[in-house]
């Protein structure tokens, strides 16, 4: 039987980690319509979002309501469905879908911005979480639901910067994801799938061994061992012609760009004619950018590269459900680097604020 109360989190200020405060006794949310499921929540996933939000960080075109029940990424239990509901049943495991409302491509306006799970609207670290039936995806029957909570952000923005705009990834060509957090190795998992190349880069030679290990298993019987390659960007600070090294002398056919400023210069001329720089994230503006950087004319950059420089929002729900298929069909899991417990959320969110983590991190509701 459904409890009447439950755990959650809501941000009670955007000051920093701290705003994060667990309410022992909210309501258990009820059915609001005939088409909405309750989704009894076991596993969370954080993605950088999270921790932007909390700090205030997070430049999103709309504003994030007092007391929002934080993050993005969660999975669960199909508990309670709606008298109209016909996609899915008691006992299913599902994903939100997130921002609620992106169902197709021409979705991605301001209005489901607005809709943006733990920012926006209420997000998924509670024990129940109810949504209309179009809003969730069933999660990869061979996958668990700690392996679930990690595709709603990650994933999608890696396969979104891949498949869903021009050009598309084919088998034999070259990526190159930036840094080892959770969109970038998501990427790299889905260019091995298709048997296209990789190039790592990282701060740590540490992460990057680590990461050319867990890739392996991904890789094709015979695929020759420069299939997977790595660079060093706190040692090697030309990257990209490295990068080109590394690519026989040609610019690779895609980047993936999560830092920003700071790097996207590097990205565009890392980039063959005609490539794709998808750019997610910003993470370098919240370090300190060198002046020669953000001094340097991108525009020319760009123009003489004749690279396509692309903003990636996630993706929407029809290539969300592409992209679980294709990770359900290929063998692939998610890198989940660790995963605390409900009650040490807050130090889920320092152990990212630290850099610390590597792929994912997640946590047991
Ligand atoms: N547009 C979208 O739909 C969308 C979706 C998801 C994420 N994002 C954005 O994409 C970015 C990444 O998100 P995430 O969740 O993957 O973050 P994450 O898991 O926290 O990834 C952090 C990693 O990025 C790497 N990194 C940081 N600064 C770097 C730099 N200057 N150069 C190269 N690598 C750098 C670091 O890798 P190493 O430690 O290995 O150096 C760091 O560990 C964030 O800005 C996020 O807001 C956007």
């Amino acid at each position: 039987m459904t409890p009447r109360t439950m755990k959650r989190y809501v941000v009670s200020h955007r000051r920093g980690i701290d705003g994060l405060t667990l309410e022992t006794d909210a309501p258990v949310p009820g059915l609001r319509s005939s088409t909405d499921i309750r989704i009894n929540i076991k596993y969370l996933s954080l993605n950088a979002r999270d921790l932007q939000i909390v700090t205030n960080d997070y430049p999103a075109p709309h504003s994030v309501p007092q007391d929002v029940v934080p993050v993005s990424d969660g999975c669960g239990i199909v508990e309670a469905v709606g008298s109209d509901v016909t996609l899915f049943k008691v006992g299913d495991k599902v994903a939100p879908v997130f921002p609620q409302g992106h169902h197709f491509e021409e979705d991605l306006a301001l209005r489901n911005l607005k809709k943006g799970l733990g920012g926006a609207i209420d997000g998924v670290a509670a024990e129940y979480f109810v949504c209309d039936e179009e809003e969730a995806i069933l999660i990869p029957s061979n996958f668990t639901l700690e392996q679930g909570a990690t595709l709603a952000v990650g994933f999608t923005t890696a396969w979104s910067s891949l498949y869903s705009h021009h050009p598309r990834l084919q088998a034999g060509q070259t990526v190159l994801c930036l840094g080892t957090g959770g969109v970038s190795l998501c990427a790299a998992q889905i260019a091995l799938l298709a048997g296209a190349r990789v190039i790592l880069t990282s701060s740590s030679q540490v992460k990057l061994d680590r990461a050319s290990v867990l890739l392996q298993p991904i890789l094709a019987a015979g695929a020759p061992s420069d299939t997977i390659q790595t660079i060093d960007y706190s040692k090697i600070d030309a990257w990209d012609s490295e990068a080109r090294r590394l690519n026989g002398g040609n610019g690779v056919d895609f980047v993936i760009e999560i830092a920003g400023r700071g790097t996207i210069a590097r990205s565009v001329r890392a980039t063959k004619m005609g490539g794709l720089v998808a750019v997610s994230g910003y993470l370098s503006d919240y370090g300190s950018i060198p002046k020669h950087i953000i001094e340097e004319d991108l525009a020319k950059t760009i123009l003489y590269s004749a690279a396509n420089v692309r903003g990636v929002f996630v993706c929407n729900r029809e290539d969300f459900k592409t992209c679980v298929s294709a990770l359900e069909i290929g063998g692939v899991k998610p890198i989940i680097d660790k995963t605390f417990k409900f009650d040490e959320l807050k130090e889920a969110y320092q152990y990212m604020a630290d850099g610390k983590h590597f792929g994912k991190i997640c946590v047991e509701v």
